[in-house]
């Protein structure tokens, strides 16, 4: 398994910091450039952050041979302003409870050496990214919300279950940045609108469509994008412009597929594939995988098993890609939701081709195993399920460490960390994908593992 058209790895250099502070002091907050009589009201606050071209050289890369791609990837505007998230170094005492601590780890080599004392993992505090649209869904809009303002687009379109994270994130970033957001959420309406469902309904337009509709997603995005566009109206997909953006098409994206500029009143409508799962959302995991690798925080020699949880598996899939294309002795071991393991190899494949055939790089990933550990939870379930317990240990975890995990996703990824831990062979990190506000969701679903909570 390799990246064919990366160069030998590049010896690490002291830049980073330096390049932080330049970045700092260059990034752009520019106006909402929208000027479209679709887009009436809606200009509000936004903050596009790009990394002037000449200091965005990473310090992993050496060029040649192809070994530009991650500056070429990351020479971009980006959503959050910072790749940065805060590092928690958890320790766990043996039985027979086990006592969890929590300690700040602004930079988490410099304690390795006492892992001896007790076994610890890492913890990514990507859940703190933002308020309402954290953790993973931040990081796999960070580089597709600029290109949405960059091709004029004013409606997004996207969809999700009736309690997505995915959803409420697109409608808050959309809504922050004057676009309209469009979720078509499956099933009904809940009685009583909380967690994501009431942030996709506050920031959002919400249509609930019946499961056999939404069997056909495809189909379903593209019907209700084609009646919001209308006669005059025009409909991409991501993938549209993600390939066209890295050919550095920008101004042609919208002509090529006969549509006029920013000036053109007709609605441009973007479908945004369930839970972003497309090959654009793989760059913001390759942003953060650069930015963990920095020497301040996990450095580029240590092996290091990245452990998260899993829906569609995209950010799992970034994640190992990060660490291929920057030539990391990284591994990822993501712990499935509810789907085969052969359905996740299978979105692995088609996410590195579409990967590959849109920044133009070949990436060889084998037949056999591909980039990524995929790995059963330690009990299996319907999805959104919860089992027995699992609410106290979220509550035991919150109470111990001040860290707040949800039963769905991220206790599940809580759980192997510690497990690996114990084993004691690698430096293990917990990525923690977000989904702070899943829990509410939960609350209103299955009363009965609320209510015994003490
Ligand atoms: C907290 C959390 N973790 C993980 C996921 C799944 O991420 P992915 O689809 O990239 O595997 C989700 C999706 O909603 C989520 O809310």
């Amino acid at each position: 398994m390799n990246l064919q058209s990366l160069s030998s790895r590049p010896a690490a250099s002291t830049i980073c910091n330096h390049r932080r502070k330049l970045t700092d002091l260059f990034s752009i907050k520019s106006p909402v450039g929208f000027s479209s009589a679709a887009m009436p009201l809606l200009l509000s606050s936004l903050n596009i952050h790009s990394q002037p071209r000449n200091l965005m050289v990473s310090r992993q890369i050496a060029s040649g041979g192809g070994g530009d791609l991650v500056p070429k990837l990351l020479d971009r505007k980006w959503t959050l302003q910072k790749p940065e998230s805060e590092v928690h170094r958890v320790h766990l005492s043996p039985s027979p409870r086990l006592f969890l601590r929590r300690l700040n780890a602004s930079n988490p080599l410099l304690g390795a050496g006492n892992h001896t004392i007790h076994p610890s993992f890492y913890v990514v505090r990507d859940d703190l990214l933002h308020p309402t649209a954290n953790g993973n869904k931040a990081r796999k809009l960070d580089a597709l919300i600029p290109l949405l303002l960059d091709n004029f687009v004013t409606d997004v379109i996207t969809c999700g279950g009736c309690q997505s994270s995915h959803t409420a994130a697109v409608a808050v970033l959309c809504a922050e940045r004057g676009m309209r957001s469009h979720l078509l959420l499956r099933g009904e309406q809940p009685q009583i609108l909380t967690g994501y469902n009431l942030i996709s309904t506050m920031y959002g337009h919400v249509s609930y469509v019946p499961r056999s509709v939404y069997a056909d997603r495809e189909a379903m995005l593209k019907g209700h994008a084609d009646l919001l566009a209308g006669s005059h109206g025009h409909v991409l997909w991501c993938s549209d412009i993600a390939k066209a953006s890295f050919a550095d098409e920008s101004k042609a994206r919208w002509n090529n597929v006969g549509v006029g500029s920013e000036e053109d009143c007709a609605r441009k409508v973007l479908i945004i594939n369930e839970g972003a799962g497309d090959g654009v959302a793989l760059i913001g995991l390759i942003r953060l995988v650069e930015y963990l690798s920095q020497d301040h925080v996990f450095g580029m020699e240590k092996p290091i098993r990245l452990v998260v949880d899993c829906g569609t598996g995209t950010t799992a899939i970034g994640l190992a890609l990060g660490a291929l294309c920057l030539r990391l002795p990284w591994k990822v071991t993501a712990i499935m939701l509810a789907d085969t393991i052969d359905r996740y190899r299978e979105k692995e494949k088609q996410l590195m081709s579409e990967f590959s055939s849109q920044y133009g790089y070949k990436l060889d990933i084998g037949d056999d195993g591909g980039l990524v550990h995929w790995v059963q939870r330690h009990c299996p379930r319907k999805f959104g399920n919860i089992l027995e317990g699992e609410m106290e240990k979220c509550q035991q975890i919150a109470r111990q460490t001040g860290i707040l995990v949800d039963p769905v996703y991220t206790l599940a990824a809580w759980e192997m960390a510690a497990q690996l831990s114990m084993e004691g062979e690698e430096l293990v990190v917990m990525v923690h994908t977000g989904g702070t506000l899943g829990s509410f969701g939960l609350a209103q679903r299955y009363k009965s593992h609320f209510s015994s909570l003490k």
